[in-house]
């Protein structure tokens, strides 16, 4: 089944152009790392991004790496535009953003230590697929890797099967909006015409409905230009990981591992299963599609390296040391006695657990929860939990230091493995405030992207949503005002009508009550804003 001629092109229907923290170069270089590579530093180094939009992804990373370059290519000249105004915008002299044709990318282009093709490859035809890998390999620096993400089998049978009735039912429709509708309104038939039935198809139904719903939560052209591009594309070419892999080891390039490193561990699986699947493979390409049948896998964000890289893939604790170490777990029962050796769980805000006796870990987690967001070198946090553990100084004995430090290193790297979002490394992070000051300063980014979304990237390169008055807060944000000041514009906004408050249901329409609860919701929204990394000063 094909798509109709009605599909509109990028620059008809651009992208929304977005962050993904599992491309920025300090994902790739800690998995790189952890493999036994040496990647290049990610405050000194050059990335390529192909198919980049409007640089939504790329822009941030340059704002935040000023010593690293970085070059994006796309082929629909609308978004390049737009990307172009938003970097000159921000006064950016180390991004350039191309109006070419991924086919016509040749090694003139350049070496660089990280590529990045987010969202391009399956809907890509064979010949640019191809070219892509191409790049990977002629344009990858010696130590360079190479992030590409895919969607895959098995997952994407059910996935292309409610694709391929959407375009079906959307194939007499050319005007982009009415696609879009046309195909929301086909899931809505299928979902409400079995609401009773009980059976494996009605509930994949259901399921698709809310999760795409949340997945549309936005703007109506946002949401339409995901559902267009996303679903609808005229090419989507899922692929099964070990065909993918088969194609990168044709281009000379190797599999390093996933930008989500904690898909590679198998610790969520029964031991039984674990052990059938050691019985069942003898190589790592073979055990991660297995692990695709398992989990039934849709996306992948795969690492590749050249195929001479020597990679070490047995992880020790000693591992973790380079890396700064950030952790927003709680303990699940607050009164813990920091020096017993009783078993503490911790608990992510997604749900994910970690257990420990370890006392040093223990107060290493706590410590974080503390100072998060900001990430604490390894070095510094063992010896911040080890104070707090022997009572204001450290061991004495070199055995217990050393065993200590071990034992954090192993905790931190099962927790990283266990979970995304338990333990995050970095090798580098931009300065972000962590109080809130007289005059408090947004990143500049986030300052012009807030009038127009209340979707913004902050500096741990993440999507952070903004609620009506914090969109409207942050673009006063530059360093000038103090909070009396900040005060006085926001309930002119009020007395202007563009910015409404309530107390409960009811809309504050009187002026001096109106600025009452203007200041406290500043007070909460800067509070907010620290906890977002979003203020640099
Ligand atoms: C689905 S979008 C993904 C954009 C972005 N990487 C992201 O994930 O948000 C695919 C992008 O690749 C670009 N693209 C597709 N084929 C291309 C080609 N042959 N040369 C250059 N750009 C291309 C499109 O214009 C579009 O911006």
């Amino acid at each position: 089944m094909t798509a109709t001629a009605g599909q509109p092109s990028y620059d008809e229907v651009p992208y929304p152009s977005l962050c993904y923290t599992q491309t920025h170069p300090n994902r790739l270089a800690t998995v790189a790392m952890l493999f036994g590579m040496t990647p290049a530093p990610v405050t000194h180094c050059r990335v390529l991004e192909l198919g980049c939009a409007s640089g939504g992804n790329l822009i941030p990373m340059a704002c935040w790496l000023p010593e690293s370059e970085f070059v994006g290519i796309d082929y629909a000249a609308r978004q390049i535009a737009e990307g172009r105004a938003l970097a000159e915008a921000l006064g950016l002299q180390n991004i350039s953003l191309k109006h070419m044709d991924i086919l016509d990318v040749g090694a003139d282009l350049g070496q660089f230590d990280y590529i990045i093709a987010h969202g391009l490859y399956s809907w890509v035809p064979p010949a640019v697929q191809d070219k892509v890998l191409q790049i990977c390999k002629q344009n990858l620096a010696v130590n360079g890797v190479a992030y590409v993400s895919y969607n895959t089998y098995p997952g994407w049978h059910m996935l292309g099967m409610i694709r391929e009735m959407m375009l079906f039912h959307t194939r007499e429709l050319t005007e982009p909006s009415a696609r879009a509708a046309g195909a929301r309104a086909l899931l809505d038939f299928l979902v409400e015409s079995l609401p009773s039935r009980t059976d494996a198809y009605s509930a994949f139904l259901r399921d698709y409905r809310s999760a795409l719903a949340k997945d549309w939560k936005g703007t109506h052209s946002r949401r339409d230009a995901f559902l267009l591009h996303d679903e609808l594309e005229e090419v989507n070419d899922p692929v099964y990981f070990y065909q993918f892999a088969q194609q990168a080891a044709r281009h000379g390039l190797q599999y390093l591992g996933e930008a989500d490193f904690s898909t590679m561990v198998t610790d969520d699986f029964a031991p039984e299963a674990r052990q059938a699947l050691a019985k069942m493979v003898d190589n790592l390409v073979d055990l991660e599609q297995y692990i695709d049948f398992l989990r039934h896998r849709t996306l992948r964000r795969t690492l590749l390296c050249h195929e001479e890289v020597v990679l070490n893939r047995k992880l020790t604790p000693e591992q973790v040391e380079p890396f700064l170490v950030a952790s927003q777990v709680k303990p699940e029962s607050p009164d813990l006695d920091l020096r017993s050796l009783s078993v503490t769980k911790f608990v992510a805000p997604s749900g994910a657990t970690f257990s420990t006796d370890h006392p040093v870990s223990k107060a290493a987690m706590l410590y974080l929860a503390e100072v998060w967001p900001r990430p604490v070198p390894f070095k510094a946090l063992l010896s911040e939990a080890s104070s707090r553990v022997y009572l204001g100084s450290e061991p004495m004995d070199p055995e217990v230091a050393a065993r200590d430090a071990s034992a954090l290193g192993v905790n931190l790297l099962t927790a990283y493995g266990h979970s995304g979002n338990m333990v995050e490394l970095y090798l580098d992070v931009p300065h972000f405030v962590l109080k809130v000051s007289d005059r408090p300063v947004a990143c500049p980014l986030a300052r012009l992207q807030s009038p127009q979304s209340e979707l913004v990237t902050n500096l741990r390169h993440e999507r952070v949503r903004l609620n009506a008055f914090e969109q409207r807060l942050v673009p006063y944000l530059d360093g000038t005002r103090d909070r009396v000041a900040l005060a006085d514009v926001m309930s002119e906004l009020v007395s202007g009508g563009s910015l409404v408050v309530r107390e409960g249901d009811r809309r504050v329409t009187d002026l001096a009550e109106a600025r009452s609860i203007v200041v406290q919701q500043m007070d909460r929204a800067l509070q907010w804003l620290v906890r977002a990394a979003l203020l640099v000063g």
